[in-house]
């Protein structure tokens, strides 16, 4: 099984990733780290926790708090996407005995990887401030990580938060212009050109034959689906975070293009922008496996096939 590491800012998407990297049974999940992003560092990590009391996995895997704010910048929460506490109110009523180990999320993430050199998948779903801590300590990282999957980025559409910008980037753009520019030999960018088409609609909600999963599903979603109805009139709502996962169960899932990228951090319309070097005009090497196309099917597939699996003994 693949050893990965999932780095989450516990929202309902990420919380839906969590669950297919735990059901799929293909993943050996070393720890989840938890950062500042669409809420607290604290809610983030209190929402990981439910999610992996929910699942039965709570004893098995630990949970790592790393940043409570961007590099430089002040936090910016997407409580209007995912709910006051992040989850939808979903498991506003659980009580939760587990807890956050004492290492700090950066610390952890560098031992793991480099106790595993070459073994390692980090997967983020979320602002990439604990890979940029961790890169500070330790540059020599980027040699020893299998590969980084990172949900974040738009290349040839537009924003989710500004204009130009998807969330990740946005909260802590000098994070991902690190992150790119460190060296990772593998380093994949599933962005919204390919999230954006891989959609949850209430038929496939239905299909979630576990009444505990469905019921967490379709209440933690029902905000995020009418939102996203009312921006872009599809009853349905993007597995973002899941498609990083989906990523490393099954690379067919996406075509992965290498460019050079980088991230805008210095302007005032468009700090947090992608911007992919399609026609090499910079004449840098390429840094990042850009994913332009998804089977969006197969991966649904996939999704409902997982979560319908869950051991429940
Ligand atoms: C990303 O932003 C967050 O709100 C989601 O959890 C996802 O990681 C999508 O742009
Ligand atoms: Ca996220």
């Amino acid at each position: 099984r693949k050893k990965v590491i999932l780095d989450v800012d516990t929202g309902v998407d990420d919380a839906l990733a969590i669950m297919l990297a735990v059901t799929s049974g293909q993943l050996d999940i070393l720890g989840i780290s938890t950062v500042s992003g669409n809420v607290s560092l604290d809610q983030a990590t209190l929402n990981t926790c439910k999610i992996l009391e929910l699942l039965g996995v709570s004893g098995q895997i630990p949970v790592f708090r790393g940043a409570d704010k961007p590099l430089v910048r002040d936090t910016v929460f997407e409580h209007r996407v995912h709910g006051s506490d992040g989850i939808g109110g979903a498991l506003r009523d659980m009580t939760v005995t587990k807890q956050a180990e004492a290492e700090r999320a950066e610390d952890f993430i560098i031992r793991q990887v480099l106790a595993h050199s070459g073994e390692v998948t980090l997967i983020m779903t979320a602002p990439l401030t604990n890979l940029a801590r961790a890169l500070h300590k330790c540059p020599e990282l980027t040699q020893h990580a299998a590969e980084v999957i990172v949900m974040g980025g738009v290349v040839q559409g537009f924003g989710n938060i500004t204009p130009t910008a998807e969330y990740n980037m946005y909260v802590d753009p000098e994070a991902a212009k690190l992150v790119l520019a460190a060296g990772f030999p593998q380093l994949t960018l599933v962005g919204l050109d390919v999230t954006r088409r891989a959609l949850l609609s209430a038929e496939d909600i239905a299909k979630l034959r576990i009444p505990a999963v469905r019921e967490y599903v379709e209440q933690s979603t029902a905000d995020y689906r009418t939102r996203y109805f009312e921006r872009n009139g599809v009853q349905a709502c993007a597995l973002h975070d899941p498609l990083a996962v989906g990523v490393a169960l099954n690379r067919e899932f996406v075509n992965v293009q290498k460019y050079y990228v980088d991230v805008e951090t210095r302007s005032e319309l468009c700090d947090g922008q992608t911007v992919c070097d399609f026609q090499n005009r910079l004449n840098k090497p390429a840094n990042a496996g850009v994913c332009l196309e998804v089977d969006a099917p197969a991966f649904l597939e996939c999704f409902i096939n997982s979560l319908n699996s869950l051991n429940q003994e």
